[in-house]
């Protein structure tokens, strides 16, 4: 007996290993200047970690097609490394995709693959991170997005670019050629890439001064189907700075074959980026908790008191739209979130209110000062046994993992 005991114990903790978040330690490097995709440099000291990511299906687009791939889209594993030199932080990641989706301006019906990083503003209260989905009222993140352009380049400047990009088109250009080559290759390069700060989707302002000082790169590994991305950025500035030495980010890609765009795209949770020889227990006990409850009782509770409003993968029966799609809430929120949202529905009122894609239900009011008010009301009715229970059984809630 007392062996079997032992057995499942070792089991379980197997099991929390696996399940739990992740804590990334940034590897020290003698300096970041000029990291790009690929380079020895990271090669030899990244260390990466697997990161679940997951389809977003909180929010609903306004294209049928594109919200039927979302719904039934799969979780992907990827990877995530940062690297330190002690004034920037770089994090890095790699990530399966087997098309190559690059936005061209003269095929505009393509839908660019992408990543970004996120990072919250203030960590310093990790109960109270940032709405996962690009921030919240009063919980800013800041957002480094990069998209897979190809170069776009306007020797004339009226935009006629099908014209003007494809080299083929020598009518055009006749026996300047060569020059047009060289110039696109030396003035064409636009990167595809901005920054954010963002309380919630629909509160993003793009930083268009130099006060952000940032960079990307992007790069796609044909023999393995895999993009390389990468952000770096100063280890604190106005825009987020660590917390005891460690960082919340979260981490998301685009798959433009999926049609992904915008709010579409796969998502992971908060993870902690930990600076070297740093220390930030309460932020790495948030993002890696995994609540221990009766899942099944869980489930039970959620019927009677959420399934009205919310479905989820075990239920549909909600008005479509009524409130956000809980299919994916373990894959995206710490255990924390969860029990603010159930608790206290006014913490954070998810902004992704989308008129157009839900016309009949409003997720919350505004005052007149702008203040949004959330239709859920708030369940600190219920023990503190069943709340438990439901943040343990929403945490199983996400799409399988892609293998
Ligand atoms: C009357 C409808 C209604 C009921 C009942 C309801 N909710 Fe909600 N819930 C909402 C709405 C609307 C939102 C979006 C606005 C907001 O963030 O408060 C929401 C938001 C949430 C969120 C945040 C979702 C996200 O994407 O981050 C969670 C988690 C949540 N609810 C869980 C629950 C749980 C658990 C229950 C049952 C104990 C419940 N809700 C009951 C309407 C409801």
């Amino acid at each position: 007996m007392r062996r079997v005991v032992q057995f499942a114990a070792v089991l379980s903790l197997a099991a929390s290993a696996v399940m739990a978040g992740t804590v990334i330690d940034a590897v020290k490097v003698k300096s970041l200047k000029g990291l790009k995709c690929g380079t020895k440099l990271i090669k030899k000291n990244a260390k990466f970690y697997k990161v679940e990511v997951y389809p977003q299906t909180t929010l609903h687009m306004n294209d049928k097609k594109a919200n039927e791939i979302n719904k039934n889209a799969k979780g992907k594993v990827i990877e995530v490394a940062a690297l330190t030199d002690g004034k920037q932080i770089a994090i890095l990641m790699r990530w399966p995709d087997k098309s190559k989706d690059i936005f061209s301006g003269y095929k505009s019906d393509i839908y660019p693959d992408g990543y970004a990083v996120q990072f919250a503003s203030d960590a310093s209260d990790p109960q109270k991170l940032p709405y996962i989905g690009m921030g919240s009222d009063g919980r800013p993140v800041a957002i480094y997005l990069r998209k897979a352009y190809d170069i776009v380049y306007e020797p004339n400047g009226y935009g006629d670019v099908a014209h003007q990009v494809n080299p083929h088109n020598t009518n055009y250009f006749g026996k300047e050629l060569k020059k047009f080559e060289k110039e696109v290759k030396k003035e064409g390069l636009k990167t595809y890439q901005r920054a954010f700060v963002s309380e919630g989707f629909r509160s993003m302002t793009e930083i268009k001064d130099n006060s952000i000082n940032y960079r990307t790169d992007m790069h796609y590994v044909n023999k393995k189907g895999m993009w390389g991305g990468m952000v770096v950025r100063p280890l604190d500035d106005e825009y987020a700075k660590p917390v005891k030495g460690e960082y919340a980010i979260a981490v998301a890609v685009w798959d433009g074959k999926e049609l992904q765009r915008d709010g579409l795209k796969r998502l992971s949770s908060w993870l902690a980026v930990r600076l070297p020889g740093a220390s930030n227990k309460a932020l790495e006990k948030v993002v890696t908790e995994k609540v221990t409850g009766d899942v099944a009782n869980g489930k039970k509770q959620f019927e009677a008191n959420c399934a009205s409003c919310h479905n989820n993968r075990d239920f549909h029966n909600a008005p479509l739209y009524m409130a956000p799609d809980l299919s994916n809430i373990g894959g995206q929120a710490t255990a924390a979130y969860i029990k603010e949202s159930i608790l206290n529905p006014n913490a954070v009122v998810v902004p992704g209110y989308n008129r157009n894609a839900h016309p009949n239900f409003s997720w919350y009011s505004v005052d007149k000062k702008g203040h949004r008010t959330s239709t859920m009301p708030p369940f600190n009715f219920l023990d503190e046994k069943t709340i438990n229970d439901i943040v343990a059984y929403l945490q199983t809630q996400k799409a399988e993992v892609e293998k």
